[in-house]
């Protein structure tokens, strides 16, 4: 069928990321042209992306003002990027500011609520009203940024426009105090358990939850775990209660940036390996490591999801059993410093940087024999496809994403000749110990290695069948 979508997010790459929201936000459009549908993104103009527009205003032209959003003037502009058709929200006094999307040199924004709320609103009054010659049948909105804009239109008015909420994390839940509705533009005569109230406040993700028409997650695995208080984090009941409309659909790798076929430096294909033995070892000369049995890789936000906190007690046989680690990274401050340390304990064998750096991810993905992601929870998780795409074995937790992406070197799995990785659950410290100790087995037998590393490779990873998922959730919407 095919038709016009709104797609509402704070990141999309190339213009601004934190994780993995932006990457999918970001491939997206173009996943989906080919199937006819025309996507249109909608983020907040950050400081870092005002220059866009001010250095070229004439490609950027005003298409919405709303005088008064939120105490000053907010303006969408379009324009395009790597061909994707982008509108920028231009409301300086919301967005243009020092640090990152959400938070500042001191912390969380405290007005988040509301900067994410105008983001929404401006969404929902395009979605209803259409722009000049462009009016959108599908709202697609991303996580608890987004999370009002189908509230917006379910309470003031839809005009036509259905909505889709995708849920990327759902421990990002957009909380704000009771006091708050009216300036949020929602009705108080909504708050109650079956729509806006949580927990005595306000919660964006719920409100989106509650009013979109699909609700989507990015795994099959992860929209089952959804359900159980431990992985619903307090939302569980909500999607107990919308499951005939909740779906995953796993997300893809955008293949064009994510190949080792087309890196610049050391490419590589499951044919000709030669280019990942050369990466590996300027891989170990970057990082100063010198590793007889598998060098494992870490890419990720430090943060408690992630696990990372496991490595001090589950390394040390690792390493004693000749294995290394390589980890790019930031986040809790705790968890750099422990880091830090094991760098410290096991010189030429463990080594750390922290930052933000994607030219050195890919480094990694090409020179890393193994990749880590030993998650509490993954919705999809990117990491790990990333690590099948380059040869590079995927060790993970068995859980949303991971589980639904990794095929375990099981003794069943090996002799079908099918394995892909390695999996573990519980995520605890024994759990991932145990997990490193079949690492270095698998490595140890070459052939059966290079059989898990090539059938990795051969995953069709990109986003074909999952854009196929969402048009067809698009279509069934609008039929
Ligand atoms: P999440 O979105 O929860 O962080 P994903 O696995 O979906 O997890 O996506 C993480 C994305 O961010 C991947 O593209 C990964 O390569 C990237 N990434 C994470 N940390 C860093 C870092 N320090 N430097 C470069 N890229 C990073
Ligand atoms: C979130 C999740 C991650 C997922 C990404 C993109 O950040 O933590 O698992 O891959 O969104 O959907």
């Amino acid at each position: 069928m095919g038709g016009k979508i709104l797609s509402v997010a704070s990141e999309c790459v190339p213009l601004i990321k934190t994780g993995g929201l932006a990457d999918v936000v970001g491939a997206l459009p173009a996943a989906l042209a080919p199937l006819g549908w025309e996507m249109r993104v909608l983020l907040p103009a950050y400081r870092s992306l005002r220059r866009l527009f001010e250095e070229a205003p004439e490609a950027w032209p005003e298409v919405w003002h709303e005088e008064n959003l939120w105490g000053g003037d907010g303006r969408v502009r379009a324009g395009t990027v790597d061909g994707t058709e982008v509108l920028l929200l231009d409301a300086p006094h919301l967005y243009d500011r020092e640090g990152g999307p959400y938070v500042g040199p001191w912390g969380d924004w405290i007005d988040n609520p509301r900067r994410f709320a105008a983001l929404s609103w401006v969404a929902a009054c395009i979605a209803r009203e259409g722009l000049a010659g462009w009016k959108p049948d599908v709202l697609h909105a991303h996580d608890w940024q987004a999370g009002y804009a189908p509230a917006y239109l379910a309470y003031h008015g839809n005009g036509g426009c259905r909505s889709v909420i995708t849920v990327h994390n759902i421990a990002f839940q957009g909380w704000a105090p009771v006091s708050q509705i009216d300036d949020l533009r929602l009705p108080g005569w909504a708050f109650h358990p079956a729509a806006l109230e949580y927990y005595g406040g306000l919660s964006s993700l719920k409100a989106g939850l509650v009013t979109a028409d699909r609700i989507t997650t990015v795994s099959p695995g992860y929209a089952a775990e959804l359900a159980r208080p431990e992985f619903g984090l307090g939302l569980q009941g909500v999607i107990v209660e919308r499951a005939a409309v909740v779906s995953g659909i796993l997300n893809g790798v955008d293949t064009a940036v994510w190949s080792p076929e087309v890196e610049d430096v050391n490419p590589y294909s499951a044919k000709s390996m030669t280019g990942k033995a050369a990466a590996r070892a300027a891989l170990c000369a970057e990082f100063g490591l010198e590793v007889p049995g598998p060098l494992a890789i870490l890419v990720s936000r430090l943060t408690d999801q992630k696990g990372v906190d496991l490595l001090p007690a589950a390394l040390p046989a690792f390493i004693e059993g000749g294995g290394g680690l390589a980890v790019l990274g930031s986040g809790a401050a705790e968890m750099e410093a422990a880091l830090h340390d094991l760098a410290a304990r096991y010189p030429g064998r463990v080594s750390v940087r922290i930052g933000y750096d994607e030219g050195l991810s890919h480094r990694m993905f090409q020179g890393g024999d193994a990749v880590l992601v030993p998650s509490r929870f993954e919705p999809c998780g990117l990491t790990q496809l990333y690590g099948l795409r380059y040869g590079t074995v995927p060790v993970v937790a068995a859980v949303g994403g991971l589980a639904d992406t990794v095929i375990n070197a099981s003794p069943m799995a090996l002799a079908a000749g099918v394995a892909t990785g390695v999996t573990f659950w519980p995520t605890d410290e024994l759990g991932l110990s145990q997990a490193l100790r079949r690492l270095l087995a698998l490595h140890a037998d070459r052939k059966g290695w290079t059989r898990l590393v090539r059938n990795g490779m051969a995953q069709q990873l990109g986003w074909e069948v999952s854009a196929r998922a969402y048009a067809a959730l698009y279509d069934g919407l609008l039929a």
